[in-house]
């Protein structure tokens, strides 16, 4: 028997995914055209014997994930729960905490894997690379090749060319280490436990000699950082590479980037998620996905790379392309999003123009992956895609360049390389 944990952080993760995140748990942000994380559920729910998802976080249960996990159970046909954390205990500290949970009814391993990957989730291969590489008592990374630039914004890791063992591992290095990365996908034996309960000693005996220490200080841990480096070179963690996509969703313009790898998988694993041109329909431009109770008219132009959300209404002469527009929005007459996610219920006017500069890895470096963009550099915005946050109202005729407007706001004008407060 098998299990997945999902760590899903909390309402203070996800800064950089802003002001999104302010509307939904970002975990839930539809990436082509379905929760974040229900891509890492239909992937567990492929593995043979796998019986449980356990999502983990610091989120209070609200509706949202309550209705979304419920869907998702019945849809996929395995358990899922959710464990919320007190506090953030860390990507090592609340898989530890809730060790009982995660070990009941005798699991032989587990998957953790990161909320915010989007992958092709290789869980099988996993499996098959764990047994043959130690079995019950090893752990398997899905690693990843990086250009040696990128590779500096993830866990580094060193490996034995031929047996795949992890000799070194360093999260974020301040000069290069390696160009394999840790995707944030694992899968533990249960013994794993026993290498993070040492760290949790140690965490106790260095705040036992400091004064009001707390409990929850200890319980801290940190997969990367503690256990992973001091596994490495002790014949127990193998890294798995994958040649397969992935990337991180870290900011809005890598949840773009992201629905667009998402999108073109659909071409093999979910063809009916993907819209095409048809007699009385509205043109299509590579992979697009429309939600049924959308409304678009037959003289819009789509795609590529367009998520079209739940009741969203596309009028006559519109374009579309590289955006995500999210549920009850609407795009009024020839207006034209391009590089942009469009806020739920927002507003778009006649003619208006909408537009981001797209944060894309290089095009010509396979290795190149998204990176974590910084919204400023030298105090300066950086050129990003377009965000309008939820209910935000954009004239007729108006140009929104590289902006990001806060919810509810209503504009009267054309901006460019502006935050709208
Ligand atoms: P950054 O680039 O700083 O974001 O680092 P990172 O990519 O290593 O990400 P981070 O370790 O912050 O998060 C990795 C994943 O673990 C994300 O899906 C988070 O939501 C999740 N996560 C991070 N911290 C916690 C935590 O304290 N508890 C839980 N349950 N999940 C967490």
């Amino acid at each position: 028997m098998l299990k997945a944990v999902i760590l899903i952080g909390g309402p203070q993760k996800g800064t950089r995914f802003r002001p999104l995140s302010f509307e939904v748990p970002k975990p839930l942000f539809p990436v082509a055209g379905v929760p974040m994380v229900q891509h890492h559920i239909e992937a567990c729910s492929k593995v043979p014997n796998l019986k449980e998802i356990l999502l983990i976080g610091f989120y209070q249960p609200n509706e949202a994930l309550n209705s979304f996990l419920l869907k998702a159970q019945q849809e996929f046909k395995v358990a899922i729960r959710y464990l919320q954390e007190y506090s953030a205990l860390g990507t090592g500290g609340g898989i530890y905490h809730f060790r009982d949970q995660i070990l009941s009814g005798g699991p032989q391993a587990f998957f953790v894997m990161n909320a915010d990957v989007c992958s092709e989730f290789p869980l099988v291969s996993m499996l098959d690379f764990h047994k043959q590489h130690g079995g019950s008592q090893s752990y398997v990374i899905l690693g990843t090749t990086a250009n040696r630039t990128q590779s500096l914004n993830y866990g580094c890791i060193v490996a034995n060319r031929d047996t795949q063992e992890v000799l070194h591992y360093v999260e974020k290095p301040g000069t290069f280490v390696s160009d394999i990365i840790n995707c944030g996908i694992y899968l533990f034996s249960p013994s794993i436990f026993q290498h993070i309960a040492e760290v949790f000693q140690q965490n106790q005996q260095e705040l036992q000699l400091e004064e009001n220490s707390s409990w929850q200080r200890m319980e801290v841990i940190r997969l990367e950082q503690d256990v992973f480096s001091t596994l490495a070179g002790r014949g127990k963690l193998y890294v798995y590479k994958t040649e397969g996509c992935w990337s991180q969703i870290k900011s809005a313009g890598s949840a773009i980037y992201a629905s667009r790898l998402y999108l073109s998988q659909y071409g093999t694993t979910h063809p009916e998620r993907l819209a095409s041109t048809k007699e009385g329909g509205p043109t299509i431009r590579g992979n697009v996905y429309i939600h049924p109770t959308a409304n678009v008219d037959p003289s819009a132009v789509l795609g590529p790379n367009v998520s079209i959300g739940m009741g969203v209404t596309v009028a006559a002469g519109v374009r579309i392309r590289e955006s995500i527009i999210l549920h009850g929005a609407v795009l009024q007459d020839h207006s034209c999003v391009l590089n942009t996610i469009v806020g739920w219920d927002s507003m778009v006017g006649r003619w208006a123009r909408v537009e981001g500069t797209p944060s894309d890895p290089n095009p010509n470096d396979p290795y190149s992956k998204i990176d974590s963009e910084t919204l400023f550099r030298d105090g300066k915005l950086t050129p990003s895609i377009t965000i309008l946050g939820c209910n935000v109202s954009i004239p007729a005729e108006v140009v929104i360049l590289n902006s990001i407007v806060l919810p509810h706001k209503e504009l009267s004008r054309s901006f460019k390389n502006q935050i709208i407060l």
